[in-house]
């Protein structure tokens, strides 16, 4: 592809960091790297605690888990994110309760939460920031849970370095999670971060995410090692991936983060055509981080927003639909909710390349693109 959706990006301070690894002949859990970046990791989003695990899928799992989410639990999920959100809540055997989005930043519907907390009386909610923008209620929706005794998990997987005011975006819920895989605000492959500021959840996390074995440090007698309280994962990041992790964040609000604006900054120049808008608005006191930009084609049935999808591919700017709504998924223990707006998201979306490294006539030349395959399919 001429321009990949949305590509890492890697430095010497990265290669730097996995050699030192190497050298020092640690690949596994607890390396020096992995926990430089636990802890950089939480003064970049002012938690007090991060764990490092091996994707976002896992850090949901483990978020849920340390809620003590079971069977019969119900969970509301939004239905316009990725399945993860929903795998997770599958894996603790609860019921996932899905929401619509609203639509000015696809975030979870104020109205329709309500009506679910009424109805379903959930123990835990996700709230997640769509493509690098901060949900448009998440001060509301925080409140809400608050008062009717749900917790929260913030998702901020797709919008790490985003802020409402002065409020770093997963900075919020009770706990936070975050994938660091290969094409997120920052990436190592496969990986995942959960964050929160108290200290007995981050204990169970830890303890949960380590096999469920609480005796592991060098203090306790050897024979103890292998004794474990119940059922647990071995979810923590090896040292290779910690050591990529450490250079991502160590460069991301000088470097990273800048070139990610700055894309973003262009399309929202560039991008001026009636006949397509941003699917997501720029609300005042946000500040988004433009993971991925994508466009809205209000007036085109869905097989023209896929020929134009396809022509694009077919020109070497690649592109993505906009999420499958997860309720039209099947197999998994769901109920639905109104779901109007994630149906029209989904069939009326291109998701456009957003790599850090793209120039502002990258961004013309995918505009012109976008608009002569508009011409040709309208
Ligand atoms: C909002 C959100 N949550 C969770 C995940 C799952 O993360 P991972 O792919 O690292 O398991 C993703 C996507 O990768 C995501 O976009």
């Amino acid at each position: 592809m001429k321009f990949p959706l949305n590509i890492p990006s890697i430095s010497k301070l990265e290669k730097r960091y996995v050699k030192d690894a190497i050298d020092t002949n640690w690949l596994s859990i607890n390396g020096k790297n992995t926990q430089i970046f636990e802890k950089k990791f939480s003064n970049l989003i002012n938690r007090k605690f991060s764990l490092a695990v091996q994707s976002g899928t896992a850090a949901l799992h483990l978020a849920l888990k340390s809620l003590d989410v079971k069977k019969n639990d119900n969970v509301i999920v939004p239905d316009y994110t990725c399945v993860s959100n929903l795998s997770a809540v599958s894996q603790c055997g609860a019921n996932a309760i899905m929401v619509d989005l609203e639509n000015d930043t696809l975030g979870l519907d104020y109205d329709k939460i309500k009506l679910a907390i009424k109805k379903f009386k959930p123990k835990v909610l996700q709230l997640v920031h769509v493509y690098g923008f901060p949900a448009r209620d998440t001060y509301k929706i925080i409140h809400l849970c608050k008062k009717n005794n749900v917790k929260v998990i913030e998702d901020a997987s797709e919008s790490l370095g985003a802020m409402i005011g002065k409020k770093k975006i997963g900075s919020l819920g009770d706990l936070s999670v975050f994938s660091i895989r290969s094409e997120k605000m920052i990436g190592v492959g496969e990986g995942g971060v959960i964050s929160t500021n108290k200290l007995n959840i981050f204990s169970k996390l830890k303890l949960i995410a380590s096999r469920n074995s609480p005796f592991r440090s060098k203090k306790d007698p050897y024979w103890k090692k292998y004794y474990v309280l119940g059922e647990g994962y071995n979810y923590l990041m090896p040292h290779l991936l910690g050591s990529i992790a450490r250079a991502q964040v160590e460069r991301f609000n000088n470097e990273i983060l800048k070139k990610k604006i700055k894309v973003g900054m262009y399309y929202r120049k560039i991008f001026k055509n009636k006949n397509f808008e941003f699917t997501q608005k720029i609300l005042k006191n946000h500040k988004p981080v433009f993971w991925l930009n994508s466009i809205f084609f209000k007036n085109l049935s869905a097989s023209k927003v896929q020929k134009i999808g396809e022509e694009l591919m077919k020109h070497g700017i690649e592109v993505r639909s906009g999420f499958w709504p997860l309720h039209k998924l099947k197999n998994f223990s769901l109920k639905k909710t109104s779901s109007k707006n994630s149906n029209i998201i989904f069939e009326k979306t291109l998701v456009l390349p957003s790599s850090y490294n793209l120039k502002e006539n990258d961004v013309k030349y995918i505009y012109l693109k976008v608009s002569e395959f508009f011409d040709k399919y309208k």
